[in-house]
């Protein structure tokens, strides 16, 4: 249940290097229907129509505050210009769109494992299924990046990586994962982030049941164009709409 809305900015904050948190009204009836996983299309102010959308994951909804909010990274042009967007002006906003995370009743114990920005959409399970055991596996590039650990504390056993050793654990966070899956084995793993990351990861986790959410480039954002086709199961599927988030097995690109 898709809307297109034109926002005004309640606030977009940095809360780590490059890294900001954009804070927005989200009406009753989206609330009620997203699913946490799903992504917003967003307008960028002032860019005309000469720039597409960009596509950013849900990072929270505040279903008593009836906001929605969205952890970026200043990437390049079009994140960068809503970078510099100040709280008041008016954002177009089309949302929520894509699957989100299938999390079933049965799925009690479940890991969140996430690369940089990708940690952004993982959050949002908490408000959605708060009665579930959780833990997180975050990793960044260096303590200057990490972000939203203290959220991420509320309520899962945090375990965070850097790739230089400024801060946690030195190294990657799918290392981290693979000591801790000799002891013990979640329902389910839901992971964000990029490639190189989704690869490192299929090659740990064995036999768990692991959701991935993809960052495939998009133009249209609702299954209109095709830009975002990815192999899922030997078939061609659109990310925006079939995705972001399929079942790691299937997706040929990691194997
Ligand atoms: C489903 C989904 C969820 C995402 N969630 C987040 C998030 O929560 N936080 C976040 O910081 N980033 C997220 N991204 C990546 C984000 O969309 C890109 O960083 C952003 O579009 C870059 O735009 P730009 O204009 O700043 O960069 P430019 O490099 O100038 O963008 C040029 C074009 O490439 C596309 N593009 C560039 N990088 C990516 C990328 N990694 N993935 C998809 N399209 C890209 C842009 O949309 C644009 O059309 C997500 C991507 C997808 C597909
Ligand atoms: S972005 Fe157009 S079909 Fe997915």
């Amino acid at each position: 249940m898709k809307k297109q809305l034109n926002v005004e900015i309640l606030s977009n904050e940095e809360i780590a290097e490059n890294t900001y948190l954009l804070k927005i009204p989200c009406p009753e009836d989206v609330l009620k229907f997203f699913r946490p996983g799903q992504f917003a299309h967003i307008g960028i102010p002032g860019a005309g129509e000469l720039l597409l959308r960009r596509p950013l994951s849900i990072n929270s909804v505040d279903y008593e505050k009836k906001e929605a909010h969205i952890a970026y990274h200043a990437a390049g042009k079009g994140t960068t210009i809503l970078r510099d967007a100040k709280a008041g002006s008016t954002l177009d906003v089309l949302m929520p769109l894509g699957n989100g995370f299938a999390v079933k009743p049965a799925m009690r114990k479940i890991w969140l494992v996430g690369g940089g920005i990708g940690c952004a959409p993982l959050k949002s399970v908490f408000g959605k299924y708060a009665d579930r055991e959780y833990k997180a596996f975050l990793g960044f590039q260096c303590k200057s990046a990490v972000y939203q650990e203290s959220d991420f504390k509320k309520y899962a056993d945090v375990n965070i990586s850097t790739d230089d050793g400024s801060y946690g654990t030195h190294g990657f966070i799918t290392d981290v994962l693979r000591e801790a899956l000799e002891t013990a084995q979640p329902d389910v793993i839901l992971a964000c982030g990029p490639l190189p990351f989704f690869r490192a990861l299929v090659k740990v986790t064995r036999d768990v049941p692991v959701q991935v959410s993809m960052e495939q480039h998009m133009g249209c954002g609702t299954g209109g164009c095709a830009v975002c086709v990815c192999s899922v199961g030997g078939e061609n599927r659109r990310v925006c709409v079939e995705g972001p988030v399929f079942d790691s097995r299937e997706v040929d690109v990691l194997w």
